[in-house]
Order: structure tokens, then C-alpha cells, then sequence
């Protein structure tokens, strides 16, 4: 069985009007990068490689335009469309022919995490051979999220989305884990009151079943969230402030799949050639000149070996 991931790019954008009235809101950069690159990254840590983009009609040439099949990531990367934004739990009526048989990890694609631990906590979610895996985080303001709610031993106890009274601060993020079960699960659902297909309703499912799992993210991690024009210009802010740091990119799914040996120095290299007026581009070319000599470097952790310096980068 091999995990699948599907992002869902759909939607309206309406909040961001009008910005996203001709464009999709996963399109727009969030600092260096396009939004969409931040939940890619996500499920290519997650060790997954079959991915399908779901967005509208309008838009789903554009994410095609940007991304291609994915074998230059030595990836596969398939599309749908979503007609109107008939809700998150779509996705698996959309996607049923692709996931077949497999769990799927499911994204949204204007979710951007970020932290130490994250891979490890991916890992551990895609490990799970039966049931569900959901991620849960406080935030301040929980009313305009699905809100978990724990007992004293810490156990979910219910999901409801976007409470008017949150009985918790823990807002679920939009990174949804499931096993094949999500397939019917979803096929059972009757549209919500506000007219969609919950995301909530098949967790709560899942949760009845005693087949959920809630794992909280804790403060070393960042999740953020891009819904309102303030909400990107704190991402993009986030973003650029830990890169002119560390000089190490969040989410180049170039280099991520360079250091998961996806692809190799040669592979990365002619990535890098059409982009190298771009400081993207200069910065996927440094890689290869640095990556033999920092015995920390993540290339050494991730890859569980020194790389021999790439004749390219000579
Ligand atoms: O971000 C996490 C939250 O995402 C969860 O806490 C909530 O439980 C979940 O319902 C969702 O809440 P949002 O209010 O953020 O959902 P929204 O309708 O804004 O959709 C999230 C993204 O998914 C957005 O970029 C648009 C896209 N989308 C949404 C729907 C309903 C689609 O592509 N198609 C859809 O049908």
C-alpha cells in the first residue's frame, strides 16, 4: 500500500477579493513562493510521491502551468476539478478512482506548517495502518476553526466545526491522515447546513468508531494559517525572517526532493538552470556547492550520508 495526498486548491478566494478574483489564492506568493509549495512540501515529507491537485475549473490550468506531472521532482503529480466548493470532504468522492485501494493524506492547500519535530510527527501519522490521524493546535481564537475538545486524560471527546461557544482552544489543522475507510465514509455525508460536505463530519465519525487519533502540535511548531490579507503578510513575514537567518528555505520542494534522493545533483541542477537569475534559482545551485561540508547539515540527516561534492557545483 502506498500513501497518496491530495491537496485541495480550490475554493472562491472570497475573502481575498480582490486579489484572488482572477487568480487562486494557493497561486499567490507567500514570500518567495507560491502558497501551494507550502502543503507539497508538507506531504513530500510525509514520504509521498502520487499527488492529486484539486482546484476549480478556472484554475486548475495554472497549477498545471506551474507544477507539470511532477516527474521533474521525480514525483506524480495528477489534477481534478472541483466545480463548485461543495466542501472539504469532496475531496475523496473527487479523488476516489486515484486513491484506490491506498490511505491518503489529505492538505489544504493554504496551510503552511513549520517546525523542528514536523517530519517525525508526519511519520508517525502515516505509520498508523488502520483509522485516522488529525493535528490539533491553540490558537487564541478557535471560533473560526473545527475545535477539538479533550477530557481530562486528554482524549477527544468531540469535533465541532466553527463554534459559536468553543469549548477548547484547540483549532484542527488542515492536514487530515485516513485510511481507505474515507472513501465510503464521505460517499455516506449529507451536506451541512451551510450546504457542504463537513471535513468535520468525518472525523467525528472516526472519532465515534474510537478510530482517531488528535496529536497536538505544540508551540515549536508553526502553523499558519493564509484566510484573510493580514494572515499572508504574517506568513510571508514568518517565512523571510527564519530564511535570511538560517539562508535555508522553507518549503523548496526542489531541495526537498533532492535531500529525500528523489532526484539527484544533476537532477536539482537542471531545476536550477531556468531559475538562475532568481535568487530561488542562485539558491538551488548553492546546494550543491555546500552540501559536502557541514557535517550537520540537514542533507547529512536527511540523506544519512556525506554527499560527495557534485562535479556540477566545481
Ligand atoms: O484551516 C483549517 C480549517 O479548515 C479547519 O479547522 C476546519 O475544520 C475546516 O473546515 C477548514 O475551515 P476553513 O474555514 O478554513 O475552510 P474554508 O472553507 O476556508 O476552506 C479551506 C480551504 O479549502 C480554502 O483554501 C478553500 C479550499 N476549499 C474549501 C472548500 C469548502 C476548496 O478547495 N473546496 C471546498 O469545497
Amino acid at each position: 500500500m502506498t500513501r497518496k495526498g491530495i491537496i485541495l486548491a480550490g475554493g472562491l478566494g472570497s475573502r481575498l477579493h480582490p486579489t484572488t478574483l482572477a487568480t487562486s489564492k494557493q497561486l499567490l506568493p507567500i514570500y518567495d513562493k507560491p502558497l501551494i509549495y507550502y502543503p507539497l512540501s508538507v506531504l513530500m515529507l510525509t514520504q509521498i510521491r502520487e499527488v492529486l491537485i484539486i482546484s476549480t475549473p478556472d484554475d486548475l490550468p495554472r497549477f498545471q502551468a506551474l507544477l507539470g506531472d511532477g516527474r521533474q521532482l521525480n514525483m506524480s503529480f495528477t489534477y481534478a476539478t472541483q466545480k463548485e466548493p461543495r466542501g472539504i470532504a469532496e475531496s475523496f468522492l473527487i479523488g476516489a478512482d486515484f486513491i484506490g485501494r491506498d490511505p491518503v493524506t489529505l492538505i489544504l492547500g493554504d496551510n503552511l506548517f513549520y517546525g523542528d519535530s514536523l517530519a517525525q510527527r508526519l511519520a508517525t501519522a502515516a505509520s498508523k495502518p488502520q483509522g485516522a490521524a488529525i493535528f490539533a493546535y491553540w490558537v487564541p481564537e478557535p471560533g473560526s476553526f473545527g475545535v477539538v475538545e479533550f477530557d481530562r486524560n486528554g482524549r477527544p471527546q468531540a469535533i465541532v466545526e466553527k463554534p459559536e461557544h468553543p469549548n477548547s482552544n484547540y483549532a484542527v489543522t488542515g492536514l487530515y491522515f485516513y485510511d481507505n475507510d474515507v472513501i465510503d465514509i464521505a460517499r455516506s455525508l449529507r451536506p451541512s447546513a451551510r450546504g457542504e460536505l463537513e471535513i468535520t463530519s468525518i472525523n467525528q465519525i472516526y472519532l465515534e468508531r474510537g478510530l482517531l487519533t488528535v496529536e497536538v502540535l505544540r508551540r515549536g511548531v508553526a502553523w499558519l494559517d493564509t484566510g484573510t490579507a493580514d494572515a499572508m503578510l504574517d506568513a510571508a513575514n514568518f517565512v523571510a525572517a527564519i530564511e535570511r537567518r538560517q539562508g535555508l528555505k522553507i518549503a523548496c520542494i526542489e531541495e526537498v526532493a533532492w535531500r529525500l534522493n528523489w532526484i539527484d545533483d544533476e537532477g536539482l541542477q537542471r531545476l536550477a538552470e531556468p531559475l538562475k537569475n532568481t535568487s530561488y534559482g542562485r539558491y538551488l545551485i548553492d546546494l550543491l556547492r555546500r552540501s559536502s561540508d557541514d557535517p550537520f547539515s540537514p542533507t547529512v540527516a536527511l540523506r544519512g550520508r556525506y554527499r560527495t561534492p557534485s562535479p556540477t557545483a566545481e
